[in-house]
């Protein structure tokens, strides 16, 4: 097996400083870009000012994801004119989106896309002051199967796996499938190697990546009887401990099976909870938003949900003020979270994307101030829900994972229930990755208060 699952520490080798922003999927990507540059010589470093390589691996799902990272490159020049030999890079989406605008007067000395980070160590080493190099192929096999991520988490107890990469579902609004190119799933055997390893290095919970988990397969090449859906690669990882948990994300409300459903029900360690992102309750919405299913479909999934696994949470993403949308239609986004009552919700407003086929159809006619009114219902009406969700878990007895303790009183610690609930109760010493059974006692909107009952 792999030998370095954690950074390497070793002053005398050049560092390499890493941000991160986006999604789950980018800080895993930057755990394979630390491996690559690990097995090139290259020691992580949480320090700017000693970095030899100051990385970016950047965001371009919202307008504001990109202008936060133009803001960082500003102050990463200032370490250019500090220290001589710094290299600054820019990897991944907006590396992917960019291109060449980001080596454009900006002293930008490199620009990898997502499926270009096996390239870095060569990139790195032809980079002079006058050519900076660039590399942002996408590709239809790219995986990164076989590299083992060099875990950067503070406890050593929560890992993300990469089980597919890219989207072929093409929403209108969205960016992912232009930056990250098609969807591939990942062989199967390297996801559940990947995942003992991590369980064998004391780890106690995996969450399975991808932007739509559901339309995970692997095609045997041979014997199509070794064929891999994503309930079947569940099982395999659920299967390697009930120790082990096991999470995932993103399901597809239009490919979320009951086959999965199911599977969740037979394994206690498959968390539950279900990240299930809407966009919006309205119909007429959903369809210019190219989702493939509507409103109706949308709560038959979560009736569903809710009579096989009852205790089951339930996330999602909204969009407030997508192209043409109405009063009408941003009431029935609400009427639909009352109904739902999601645990919790990432909640924006719509930001038009280049190239994306609502830019080119739609005009972005919602103006800022009307965006602004509809996405603050959206939260206030949120808030609402998660304590009524919570509310709910007082009495409940529930099994908590330990992350450590809680923020508030070092003597309580902190952790998530099987739902994803972040749960505070009174410490009886017990470690990071320790389980401990609690009853909720009070809530509010974000946390469950616990008294201890093992
Ligand atoms: N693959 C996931 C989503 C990945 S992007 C899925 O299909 O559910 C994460 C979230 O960003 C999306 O769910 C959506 O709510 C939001 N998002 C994507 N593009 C956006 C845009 N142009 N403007 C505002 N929000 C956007
Ligand atoms: Fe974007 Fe849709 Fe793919 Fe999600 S499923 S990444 S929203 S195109
Ligand atoms: Fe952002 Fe790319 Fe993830 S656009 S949300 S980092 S796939």
């Amino acid at each position: 097996m792999h030998k370095n699952i954690r950074p390497i520490i070793d002053p005398s080798k050049p560092k390499v400083y890493i941000e991160t922003y986006g999604c789950q999927m980018n800080v895993n990507d930057s755990e394979v870009i630390l491996s690559i540059l690990q097995d090139e010589g290259y020691v992580l470093t949480d320090n700017i000012e000693e970095a030899n390589i100051i990385l970016a691996n950047t965001c371009s799902i919202r307008d504001n994801a990109e202008q936060r990272v133009w803001g960082r490159i500003d102050q990463f020049r200032i370490q250019k004119r500090k220290r001589d030999g710094v290299i600054i890079g820019i990897v991944g989406c907006m590396a992917e989106r960019l291109k060449t605008k980001l080596l454009e007067g900006h002293e930008v000395d490199l620009v990898a896309g997502p499926d270009a980070y096996r390239s870095l160590p060569q990139l790195i080493r032809d980079i002079t002051p006058n050519s900076p190099q660039i590399n942002v192929l996408l590709s239809h096999e790219e995986t990164y199967a076989d590299i083992s991520p060099v875990r950067m988490d503070k406890n050593g107890i929560s890992a993300f796996i990469s089980i597919m990469r890219g989207c072929n579902n093409v929403c209108s609004y969205c960016v992912v499938p232009y930056t990250r190119g098609a969807e591939r799933s990942r062989d199967p055997e390297t996801i559940v190697r990947e995942a003992q390893e991590l369980f064998d290095n004391g780890y106690k919970e995996v969450t399975l990546l991808g932007q739509n988990v559901d339309s995970y397969f692997w095609k045997d090449a041979e014997n199509a009887s070794k064929n891999v859906n994503f309930a079947q690669l569940l099982e395999k990882v659920a299967k390697i401990s009930p120790e082990l948990r096991v999470r995932f994300s993103t399901s597809h409300p239009k490919d979320i099976s009951d086959e999965v459903i199911y599977t969740m029900a037979i394994y206690e360690n498959i968390c539950r909870h279900i990240h299930l992102p809407v966009q919006s309750g309205s119909s007429i919405m959903l369809e210019k938003m190219r989702r493939k299913y509507n409103r109706e479909w949308y709560l038959e999934r979560v009736d569903k949900i809710r009579s096989v696994l009852p205790d089951c949470g339930i996330t999602t993403d909204v969009i407030a003020g997508f192209c043409g949308e109405t009063e009408q239609d941003h009431q029935d986004t609400l009427t639909l979270m009352e109904k739902v009552v999601f645990d919790s919700a990432f909640m924006f407003a719509y930001s038009e994307r280049p190239g994306t086929l609502a830019s080119k159809k739609y005009p972005d006619d919602i103006t800022y101030e009307e965006k602004t009114r509809r996405l603050n219902e959206i939260i206030a009406l949120q808030g609402r829900m998660s304590l009524k969700s919570n509310e709910k878990e007082i009495g409940k007895q529930l099994k908590v994972l330990v992350e450590g303790p809680s923020k508030k009183n070092p003597n309580e610690l902190c952790g998530r229930a099987s739902s994803n609930k972040m749960c505070v109760f009174p410490s009886k010493g017990e470690k990071p990755g320790d389980y401990c059974t609690v009853e909720v006692v009070s809530v509010t909107s974000a946390t469950l208060l616990c008294k201890r009952i093992d």
